[in-house]
């Protein structure tokens, strides 16, 4: 079974979905980790973020892998043509680079189609923002998580002092993330929208336990 779990930067699909896939035993596909390890082999390769065309042929030809550990959820590590970019994903840099490059659709096409191979090969919690519109469009439960721009600004500097890596300032990370939810839902190929039959699920006044709850419970009516 598919949980699709959509929503723009910093709602904190990330921690509710390991959360979830935990209680219900399921694995976790962080899709977003695979739009920025194409756009971290873009920056080595010094291709340039307007040449749609090399950016497809990277996502076509390189492999990504996800390292996973008995008994967690979450893959440990990822890797991109054998180079381990677990870290090297989190930057300021690859946040700035992974919203043109996953706005281009030869980079979308081959990203789905792993997506979906990998998705169907077990019981997943897929996390990105296209899962339930395109990749998914039969998960049995579609979440759209949002959260106010500014309870989204604060988890990031959060996350990203706990991590070591990207910015700490509240301003600077604010101003990205309002211009990266821009991007990503005024691109032409899969915008950000929430499925028509997602359940909406506004995180700003919820604690992790109580989104996680909320999800778990409507998996289970479904499963
Ligand atoms: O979830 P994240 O912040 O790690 O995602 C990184 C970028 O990748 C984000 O700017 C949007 C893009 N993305 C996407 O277009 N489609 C997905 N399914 C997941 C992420």
């Amino acid at each position: 079974m598919i949980i699709a779990i959509d929503g723009p930067s910093g709602a904190g699909k990330s921690s509710v979905s390991v959360e979830v896939a935990r209680a219900l035993g399921f694995s976790c596909l962080d899709t977003g980790a695979m739009y920025r390890s194409v756009a971290w082999q873009a920056v080595q390769n010094g291709v340039d973020f307007d040449d749609a065309e090399r950016l497809g042929e990277i996502a076509r030809t390189y492999d990504i892998t996800f390292t996973h550990e008995a008994g967690n959820p979450k893959p440990v590590g990822v890797s991109i043509g054998g180079a381990d970019v677990t870290s090297a994903i989190r930057t300021a840099e690859i946040d700035r680079a992974v919203s043109p490059v996953s706005a281009v659709p030869a980079v979308r096409e081959a990203l789905v189609a792993q997506q979906q191979r990998i998705g169907r090969s077990g019981d997943y919690v897929v996390e990105g923002r296209d899962i339930g519109t395109v990749v998914f469009p039969e998960a049995p439960l579609k979440v759209f998580l949002t959260a106010s721009n500014e309870a989204r600004a604060r988890r990031r500097v959060l996350q990203n002092e706990q991590r070591g890596v990207g910015s700490t300032d509240f301003e600077t990370v604010l101003a990205d993330i309002i211009r990266r939810d821009e991007y990503d839902s005024s691109r032409a190929a899969s915008p950000l929208k929430p499925a028509d039959d997602a359940v909406h699920v506004d995180s700003s006044d919820m604690t992790m336990e109580e989104v996680i709850d909320k999800i778990c419970e409507l998996a289970r009516e479904r499963m």
